[in-house]
């Protein structure tokens, strides 16, 4: 079998991991890496002893060559437009590191290309990747925990420097603060366990109560510091939602999603010093608590469930391009979350909870057809 030559755009800590996660595979050459950074490309070459790969300061030039024949989009928000679309025209198929795009427009662009070309597009919604996540989805295709008809869910963080860096915290460029940040993966594992209904309207208020802090470390700060939300599904549905990059918490940060269904629950916990998946259903008149175990005995790895996250990612990618299919996380999905996160903004604006019609999303119009290709 030839190996499949991919080719990394940004190589800072997501594009590390997709290498990472490429490197377990064997029939995949990480054939080029390419960073405006060529100093940090060439010392990701040799920390990963990715010798033979081409370095590129210009992308462009790398997927306009012969050079490879799929890439991984790790690069700041507002560089994935542009990318994928210019990677999707240059016939290579496509892993798009989160968010779709930093506007929704821009994410219509996208699904508009994806539409007309034959290559694998996938969002690299990692979350879903994780063993809680891929136990948890098993049982509920199983049917058993019926209906799932309402998710809470979040990803708070108390307050932590690092996540607060440039590009991040300007709008312009990130497309808005911890909502799209890290709500996006959140609001993506809800909607993923719940089937992926369509979003019917939303309701959302986003809070700028410590700019002051953020403009210590980042004078131009412009994006919130926490936001929440309650959304509305075509299927009857509904998710909570609420996130931030500071607020005053127990703990330094608390990841969760709840669900409920007709017949039974589940939370998956990712706080500090907790990873674990509860899953409750009713047997007799019994509550029934189960608690799959998720890092199997005999790895001792630290943030094994991470770093397999981007593992099984990566390998979903790599066997939807073999077998010449459209992989689990799709443009549809990353457009649906988009329009939540961007009807979001405008409900936090507004005051009023905005309607979601097909077709009638400001900002830009969906696709020819009505819908993109799932
Ligand atoms: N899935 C996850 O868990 C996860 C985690 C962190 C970040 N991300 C996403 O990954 C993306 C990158 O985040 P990051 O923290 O690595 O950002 P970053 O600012 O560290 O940038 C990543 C790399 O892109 C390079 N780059 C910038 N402009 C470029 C250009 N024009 N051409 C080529 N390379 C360019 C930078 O030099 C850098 O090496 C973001 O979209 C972020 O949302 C995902």
């Amino acid at each position: 079998m030839e190996k499949l030559r991919v080719g990394i755009i940004g190589v800072g800590w997501p594009g590390q991991r997709h290498i990472e996660a490429y490197q377990k595979r064997p029939d995949v050459e990480i054939s080029a890496l390419a960073d405006v950074n060529t100093e940090a490309a060439r010392k990701v070459q040799s920390d990963y002893s990715v010798e033979g790969a081409r370095i590129f300061g210009d992308y462009e030039q790398m997927l306009e060559g012969d050079f490879v024949d799929a890439v991984s989009i790790c690069t700041p928000n507002f560089l994935h437009a542009p990318m994928a679309i210019r990677a999707l025209g240059c016939g290579k198929h496509v892993l798009l590191e989160k968010p779709l795009a930093n506007t929704l427009a821009e994410g219509l662009r996208i699904a508009q290309e994806v539409a007309e070309s034959d290559r694998v597009f996938m969002m690299a919604f990692n979350n879903r990747y994780r063993r809680d996540a891929r136990i948890l989805k098993e049982q509920i295709e199983r049917g058993e925990l019926g209906e799932i008809y309402h998710a809470k869910t979040g990803w708070l963080r108390a307050a932590n420097d690092f996540f607060l860096r440039g590009w991040f915290t300007q709008k312009e460029k990130s497309g808005g603060g911890p909502l799209i940040d890290l709500g996006v993966h959140v609001l993506d594992l809800a909607l993923w366990f719940m089937g992926n209904p369509r979003p019917v309207s939303v309701s959302g208020v986003a809070y700028h109560k410590f700019t002051d802090v953020m403009r210590q470390k980042e004078p131009a700060a412009d994006v919130e510091d926490m936001a929440s939300a309650f959304v509305r599904l075509d299927n009857g549905g509904t998710v909570v939602l609420e996130t931030s990059w500071i607020s005053h918490l127990e703990r330094p940060y608390e990841l969760y999603t709840q669900l409920f269904g007709t017949r039974g629950g589940a939370t998956i916990n990712r706080s500090v010093g907790q990873e674990a998946l509860s899953i409750y259903t009713v047997e007799d008149g019994e509550i029934r608590v189960s608690r799959p175990q998720l890092v199997p005995s005999d790895v001792t790895e630290r943030g094994f469930l991470l770093y397999d996250s981007f593992a099984s990612e990566i390998s979903d990618f790599v066997d939807s391009i073999r077998a010449g299919v459209q992989p689990g996380a799709t443009i549809t999905h990353g457009l649906d979350v988009l329009r939540i996160l961007d009807a979001i903004y405008r409900s936090a604006e507004s005051g009023h909870e905005v309607v979601l019609t097909e077709g009638t999303d400001v900002g830009g119009t969906t696709p020819p057809g009505g819908r993109v290709r799932a």
